[in-house]
């Protein structure tokens, strides 16, 4: 499969990292975020010229193959997740995506590992909201994200449109954060973006 290039449009590689993705997502009953949600995503990341993405709940990895594609092959995505049988599929369709040298996969729980990924990230992608439930763990995940990103840096964050507590913590500690501007859109489970001072 061709990577997002000069010569492959952008409808082209998406419509090639679902033919690889969807079916994978289908058998392994995998709660990826959606079409749309993955192409703003890769369209944020290309908005505010990213290099070095953050992603934190990466399961087999669609999102951030969209991460990569929209960052184009200069960019580097670093991935976390603590499952690693998901990690061991992603890993294999980022190859066969031709993505393989853009992601590095971090097994482990992202609260703990989150502030030793390093900081000066353009995009962070959180994703995993639904799964860590409480709005402490919201509140210290958004500190964490605040730290890692750079000035006019952006913060991606699903299932904040749902009564899940650690994204009412997450968006509550944003709001009191060092963030010039948020939004909560209706896609998906509720996608909340917000860019840094
Ligand atoms: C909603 S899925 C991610 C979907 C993925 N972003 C996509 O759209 O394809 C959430 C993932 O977070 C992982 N996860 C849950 N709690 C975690 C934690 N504390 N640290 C790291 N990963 C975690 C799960 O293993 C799961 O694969």
């Amino acid at each position: 499969m061709e990577r997002h290039d000069s010569t492959t449009s952008f409808r082209q590689a998406s419509d090639r990292l679902e033919a690889l993705w969807r079916p994978e997502i289908a058998r392994l009953r995998i709660p990826s975020i959606g079409r749309s949600e993955a192409e703003l995503l890769a369209t944020l990341a290309a908005a505010n010229g990213a290099r070095r993405a953050l992603e934190l709940g990466t399961a087999i990895g669609y999102s951030s193959a969209y991460l990569a594609t929209g960052m184009g092959p200069a960019g580097r995505v670093t991935a976390v997740d603590l499952n690693p049988e998901r990690a061991a599929v992603a890993r294999s369709l980022w190859t066969r995506a031709e993505l393989g040298e853009q992601i590095t996969l971090h097994e482990g729980d992202a609260l703990a590992l989150v502030s030793a990924m390093g900081t000066g990230y353009d995009l962070v992608f959180v994703d995993l909201l639904w799964e860590i439930r409480e709005n402490a763990l919201g509140r210290q995940l958004a500190r964490a994200v605040a730290d890692a990103l750079r000035p006019g840096g952006t913060l991606v964050a699903d299932n904040c449109g749902q009564d899940v507590p650690a994204a009412r913590g997450l968006m509550d500690e944003v709001a009191n954060g060092p963030f010039r501007s948020e939004t909560l859109l209706p896609l998906g489970d509720g996608v909340f973006v917000a860019v840094k001072e």
